[in-house]
């Protein structure tokens, strides 16, 4: 039996096309002098990925009637910063991975320097797609978010978590509950966060509301790096597309290495039910992101 619910298994796959087709056209096409960082670019950001954060823009823009094609722009562009995000959490100074979406990572197909820039590319390339204007037709909302992406993603979300996720490999002491739970919360969770948010911001969408996506995407933002770290523990790599059985010989800071597989589980579905009250004030619009909750910690890769 498949652990897709039924809505989503056709849904994401659905989305997940439309999601590549938008980074072929806004990623620079393999030619010219500089083809390389460009087909590094191209490597790292497309051909693979559950797309799971664009999937949630896409479903937040649909809840109030954002125009695709500019929902499709926001979706292409967290999954460039996703991607970016990966290709150095695999470098040899991070997680040292050669493996990544069933193929070898960006250093390893390329070269360090060369995914060091393709990172540092798709990162700049997401900020430029949310500033243009075939985003958005108001500034302020292409303002918006650029201003949300880049505090999801710099010193005070993904990065200032990825620090805490390398400083907890050389701490004297594991870190406790609470801590491993803001590790996660800055490092995986505020890009989900911003993802769930999105759709509100192109919508325009009252506070209420925009409230209400955002706490639903911090809950499947602590739930899914859970369920990450339990599919470490637990897939192997040709489920999961990338080495797993890491995380406790690399020391990492995880609720499943502290609480250990069962109670992490039940912590997971416990954040993912979370998540789904949080949808509540919606209607059966959101039942994509419902099952999404769920797909969450159920999930397989
Ligand atoms: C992996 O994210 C990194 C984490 C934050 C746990 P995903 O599991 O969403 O990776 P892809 O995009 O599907 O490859
Ligand atoms: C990475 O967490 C989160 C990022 C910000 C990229 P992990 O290091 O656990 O992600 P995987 O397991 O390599 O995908
Ligand atoms: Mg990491
Ligand atoms: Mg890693
Ligand atoms: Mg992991």
């Amino acid at each position: 039996m498949s652990v897709v619910p039924a809505g989503l298994e056709a849904a994401l796959p659905a989305a997940a096309a439309e999601i590549e087709d938008a980074l072929d056209m806004l990623l620079p096409k393999a030619e010219g002098p500089e083809a390389r960082l460009f087909e590094a670019m191209r490597y790292a950001a497309m051909g693979g990925g559950k797309r799971m954060r664009g999937f949630l823009v896409l479903e937040g823009a649909r809840q109030f009637g954002v125009a695709r094609a500019s929902a499709l722009r926001v979706a292409a562009a967290i999954e460039m910063l996703h991607a970016y995000s990966l290709v150095h959490d695999d470098l040899p100074a991070m997680d040292d991975d050669d493996l990544r979406r069933g193929k070898p990572t960006a250093h390893i197909a390329f070269d360090e320097a060369t995914a060091i820039l393709a990172g540092d590319a798709l990162q700049a390339r997401a900020f430029e797609v949310l500033a243009e204007e075939d985003t958005h037709s108001d500034p302020a909302v292409r303002a918006e978010l650029v201003r949300c992406l880049a505090r999801a993603a710099g010193a005070r979300g993904m990065c200032g978590g990825q620090m805490l996720d390398m400083l907890a490999e050389v701490a004297d002491r594991p870190l406790d509950e609470p801590a491993i739970g803001r590790l996660q919360l800055l490092k995986t969770g505020r890009l989900i966060e911003f993802s769930a948010e999105a759709g509100a911001i192109l919508g325009k969408a009252p506070h209420a509301l925009r409230h209400a996506l955002a706490a639903y995407g911090r809950d499947i933002g602590a739930a899914f790096q859970i369920a990450d770290d339990l599919l470490d523990a637990t897939a192997t790599p040709e489920e999961a597309g990338k080495q797993t059985g890491k995380d406790a010989g690399a020391g990492k800071a995880t609720l499943v290495g502290l609480l250990g597989l069962e109670r992490a589980r039940i912590q997971a579905d416990r954040l993912a039910q979370q998540a789904r009250d949080h949808l509540d004030p919606f209607g059966e619009r959101a039942d994509l992101l419902r099952e999404l909750a769920l797909y969450t910690v159920q999930r397989k890769s």
